[in-house]
């Protein structure tokens, strides 16, 4: 006996163009948060699909409590004991909790093809009740926010005994409250003897639940380490290949001309008189707590959603914005939050997708200028460093991080006057995210206003020249650079105090 539970070795696998998987290898013990971590592109999501059975494997070998095993459907992952929760998740949105949880098992009434709904209600109750959740089974899952669709993502692992349970980047959508949660659901599973494989690019919750991580990179296998034995700098280290010297690249420039105005913006029951201005030469950070309103306020700016009330101001000219066509127009771009579904045309390629909104650009004389576009989808490539065999390559077969680079060089390309970023480095790999913020110096140089929405404050105190903090709708005040701290942040975000520091 190994000892550990799951064992995989020399796995490897080849995409058209694509080492993904080069002799990798990964083992996890039972009761143990393992965390998978490494850049983007570097082979994370697709090791884990091989043990889900959703994709198989050129070579290598796994085997589960020391046995050698092929998994050869997601259906023998799941009799292995293997579960994987997915971003996107499996859930039938209009079924019950319940009804979800037990999908295409639930118990039936004697031989009947009748469903015995007592015992699938009791029998949920009883899985939930067993990672200490409460919810009522009843309620369809369309009806619960993210992290509650989650658990019940993780109750129907439960309920089919999984031993192992992937979580490939669970946080990402989660507000910190229900961080928490997961965190504490994740400790119930500990102590029933579950391996948990934890991927994320949030550094610190390695630290707060991991008690080994695996680094990968190109493929490869980097080092496996207890959590107790590493610190921040040597997990990046080890991630990147090389001493990341800065982590936020700030530069000062000289703050220009008002670029942006932004007047009494209200849509009632989502934000309420939300004034501020953008100047040339600033990035301004917009905080507070997820469901602040922040994502709303920037939708309505791009004419995404109506407003009640508010004005606009470009240049000192009064603008309307009734769709997102007039503010691309206007030359205002915003990268959105849910970037799969909002940025990307999967089906494209890197080079489409680049000069998508910008197509003005490279069209001559009716003609589409093949060469250059090409020509620019090369260079954010490059510049972004988008791990991909070439621009041709669909944007599907890219790594999440990666296709959050291509929609990010799709707005770069459309030389626009005001870009508003919103989570702009949310799945993004350390590195990468130091690549971005340079990108957005480059382009403050240019003389374009940027607006930032941030969860993360290590970003927003790293490179922002003012901070916006929002509070249920309305902007609850504003901290200058010099001012701000994460304390003075949080203490605006959950309304202690409100504070405009001019
Ligand atoms: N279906 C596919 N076809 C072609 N290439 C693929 C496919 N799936 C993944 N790849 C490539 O394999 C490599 C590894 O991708 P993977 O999704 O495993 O990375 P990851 O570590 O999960 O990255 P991220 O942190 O960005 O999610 C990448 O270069 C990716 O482009
Ligand atoms: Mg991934």
């Amino acid at each position: 006996m190994s000892g550990f539970v799951l064992e995989m070795r020399a796995v490897t696998k080849r995409f058209p163009g694509v080492l993904a998987l080069d002799r990798a290898r990964l083992e996890l013990r039972a009761g143990e948060v393992h965390c998978l971590l490494g850049e983007n592109g570097a082979g994370k999501s697709t090791l884990m699909k091989i043990l889900a059975g959703a994709q198989p494997l050129d070579s290598g070998e796994i085997r589960i409590d020391g046995a050698p095993v092929e998994i050869t459907s997601p259906h023998r992952a799941q009799q292995l004991g293997i579960s994987m929760i997915y971003q996107e998740f499996n859930l039938s949105p209009f079924l019950s909790v319940a009804e979800n949880i037990f999908l295409g098992r639930e118990p039936r009434i004697g031989r009947t093809p009748f469903i015995d709904w007592r015992r699938l209600y009791a029998d949920a109750t009883a899985v939930l009740a067993r990672i200490g959740v409460q919810l009522d089974v009843r309620r369809p899952v369309n009806e619960l926010s993210v992290a509650q669709q989650q658990m019940v993502e993780i109750a129907k692992a439960i309920s089919v005994n999984a031993r192992i349970i992937v979580m490939d980047e669970p946080s990402a959508t989660l507000t910190d409250h229900e961080l928490r949660a997961l965190f504490e659901l994740i400790k119930t599973l500990r102590r029933q003897e579950i391996g948990i494989i934890y991927i994320s690019h949030r550094l610190e919750e390695v630290f707060e639940i991991g008690q080994r991580i695996t680094v990968m990179r190109d493929g490869e296998h980097v080092a496996t380490k207890e959590v107790c034995d590493v610190s921040r700098e040597d997990i990046i280290r080890m991630m990147v290949g090389r001493e990341l010297t800065e982590e936020f690249p700030k530069e000062q420039f000289t703050l220009g001309e008002e670029r942006l105005r932004v007047e009494g913006f209200t849509r009632t029951g989502h934000f309420e008189d939300v004034s501020f201005s953008l100047h040339t030469g600033e990035i301004v950070g917009l905080t507070g707590l997820v469901g602040a309103g922040r994502t709303e306020v920037v939708r309505a700016i791009f004419g995404a959603d109506p407003i009640d009330a508010g004005t606009i101001t470009l240049d000192g000219h009064a603008i309307k914005v009734r769709s997102p066509q007039d503010a691309i127009r206007h030359g205002i771009g915003l990268l959105t939050e849910d970037r799969k579904n909002q940025g990307l045309v999967l089906g494209m390629s890197v080079r489409e997708n680049t000069t998508l909104a910008n197509l003005g650009a490279i069209v001559r004389g009716g003609f589409l200028r093949r060469g250059e576009e090409r020509r620019v989808a090369q260079q954010y490539v490059a510049d972004l460093h988008i791990k991909t065999p070439g621009v041709e390559q669909t944007a599907q077969n890219l790594s999440g991080g990666n296709q959050q680079k291509v929609v990010l060089a799709k707005w770069l390309y459309t030389q626009s006057k005001v870009l508003i970023f919103d989570e702009p480095t949310r799945g993004i790999d350390v590195g990468a995210k130091v690549e971005i913020y340079r990108l957005m110096n480059e382009l403050v140089r240019q003389g374009v206003a940027v607006l930032m929405i941030s969860s993360e404050l290590p970003e927003v105190l790293g490179m922002c020249d003012r901070i916006l903090v929002m509070h249920e709708g309305c902007i609850a005040g504003e901290l200058a650079r010099v001012d701000a701290s994460q304390e003075a942040i949080m203490r605006i975000a959950t309304g202690e105090r409100a504070v405009i520091v001019p």
